[in-house]
């Protein structure tokens, strides 16, 4: 084994005024600590991820994420950086560590390689990212003798000219492990916290003559540590628009890109046009030439080619086949799969109910734990009434069935193939294929008895 990662999370990140640690918190749709893992260079052949404040949340955050395996390490007391690489650096056993803040979801894959690379063709013992901020408090800066670095020193603890130093610390190195094992165990604690800096291994090594090897960022961006719900959402526009251009250079027609929010796992086809003030979360796929219009959301789901969501839909863990057409106002739940060339019209919801190709529900329904087949007409107002206010049951439509508007399906109920529902029905007893199923109480016609009979009886009751 080569190199090893360790992701320092054991901190509780004060600063951020939240109960959960820092780690956790989700930068489109992911927690802070899956975006530095995904930046991990390829070569790194162990993940440890050093936990302490809030392991729990922590570990749960990490457990969804399976394709990303790690080992935890745990700091029992948070006493600094410094610390947290002692705990982890017995179970650690490749001749080269990186170190990497868990709140730096900014960080790019390539930056980490090219400074593992550097490292690695030097031979330099300790090699550092930094980089050069316009705004470079709260950060600690990089002191200099000559080009040689000497030492980082924390923001709280610098002078004025110090603090005037624009290059600053990313939180990120690549150690050798001799020097971890023969400097760490002589990091002395800073007062008043009593915590021990990784930070202070710089001038522990120029001190004794070893060279500090060191790589800048060229991207400001890269080097902004998440600390405060300030830089949380600074951090989230940033990786927003990255995200948004690396869809438009795929051929994703995003229409307004600063008011598209799209996830990091989201993957959306060429041609397809996405409107402004739309948001796609999760895992959400879409084909080519899908259109989705302002409003909308859709999270989890999976589209085909040439969907077109109109406006103000909200779409949860559902499947949309090719040419399926849906809204405006819509509402699928999760577990609704809708084959090819359905149609949803206005105020329908849909929920853990399949349609076969070519049925349409254009106007005010629920359609609840049914499985409806092909070429099925629902009429407005129909309603699967699938809860008996214990259970939830199904209804079975069959291919081409058509059902009159206002109906009810008192479940469990099927209707085979073909049979006609006729308007204003409540079907409560399976229907037969080809069949003509009808339950309205008979009309009853009173003449003379309408409107201007009754204004007559009332003007004449005022009198
Ligand atoms: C640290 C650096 C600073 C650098 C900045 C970059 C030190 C002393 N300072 O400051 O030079 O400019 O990062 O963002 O290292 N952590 C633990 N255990 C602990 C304390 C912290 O695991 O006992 C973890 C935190 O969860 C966090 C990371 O280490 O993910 C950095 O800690 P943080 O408190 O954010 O350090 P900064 O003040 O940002
Ligand atoms: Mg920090």
């Amino acid at each position: 084994m080569n190199i090893e990662a360790v992701i320092l999370a054991a901190g509780k990140g004060t600063r951020m005024g939240s109960k959960h640690p820092k780690v956790v918190h989700k930068i489109l749709g992911m927690p802070i600590i899956i975006h530095v893992l995904m930046a991990l260079p390829r070569r790194v052949e162990r993940k440890w991820v050093v936990t302490g404040h809030g392991e729990e949340d922590v570990k749960a955050a990490l457990a969804s994420q399976t394709c990303r395996r790690v080992s935890f390490v745990r700091q029992p007391k948070q006493l600094g950086t410094g610390d947290a690489l002692s705990a982890a650096l017995p179970h650690t056993s490749a001749p080269h560590i990186l170190v990497v803040p868990g709140d730096m979801p900014l960080l790019k894959k390539s930056s980490l390689e090219a400074l593992v690379a550097l490292h690695l063709s030097q031979r330099w013992d300790l090699t550092l990212l930094t980089v050069e901020l316009d705004n470079p408090k709260g950060y600690g800066r990089i002191v200099r003798a000559g080009e040689k670095v000497t030492a980082i020193i924390e923001e709280h603890e610098a002078t004025p000219s110090i603090k005037d130093l624009k290059e600053v610390n990313t939180g990120v190195y690549i150690f050798s492990r001799q020097l971890l094992i023969r400097a760490l165990p002589e990091l002395q604690p800073h007062t008043p916290n009593g915590e021990y800096y990784l930070t202070d291994l710089v001038s522990w090594a120029a001190n004794r003559g070893i060279s500090v090897g060191s790589s800048t960022l060229e991207d400001q961006e890269e080097g902004m540590g998440v600390n405060t719900m300030e830089q949380l959402a600074a951090a989230t526009q940033v990786l927003r628009k990255r995200k948004n251009l690396t869809l438009m250079e795929a051929g994703v027609n995003l229409v307004d890109p600063c008011s598209t929010y799209i996830e990091t796992g989201v993957k959306i086809g060429a041609d397809s046009i996405v409107y402004p003030w739309v948001y796609i979360q999760g895992t959400t796929e879409m084909g080519e030439d899908c259109e989705i219009h302002c409003h909308s959301k859709l999270v989890d789901s999976k589209l085909g080619n040439r969907v077109e969501v109109l406006d103000s839909c909200v779409i949860e863990e559902s499947v949309l086949e090719d040419e399926v057409r849906v809204g405006p106002m819509a509402h699928l739940r999760p577990g609704t799969h809708l084959k090819k060339r359905v149609k949803i019209g206005n105020f329908v919801e849909v929920k853990k109910s399949s349609l076969g190709e070519d049925s349409k529900a254009s106007h005010l329904s629920y359609i609840g734990d049914a499985t409806l087949g092909k070429g099925v007409n629902v009429g407005a107002g129909t309603i699967t009434c699938n809860y008996d206010g214990f259970h939830k049951h199904q209804t079975h439509i069959g291919n081409g069935v058509f059902i009159g508007s206002d109906t009810q399906f008192i479940a469990p109920v099927r209707v085979e193939s073909y049979a006609l529902i006729g308007a204003g029905s409540t079907i409560t007893k399976d229907v037969p294929g080809n069949a003509l199923a009808l339950s309205r109480s008979p009309q009853k016609v009173v003449p003379g008895k309408g409107m201007a009979y009754r204004r007559e009886k009332h003007k004449g009751g005022e009198s």
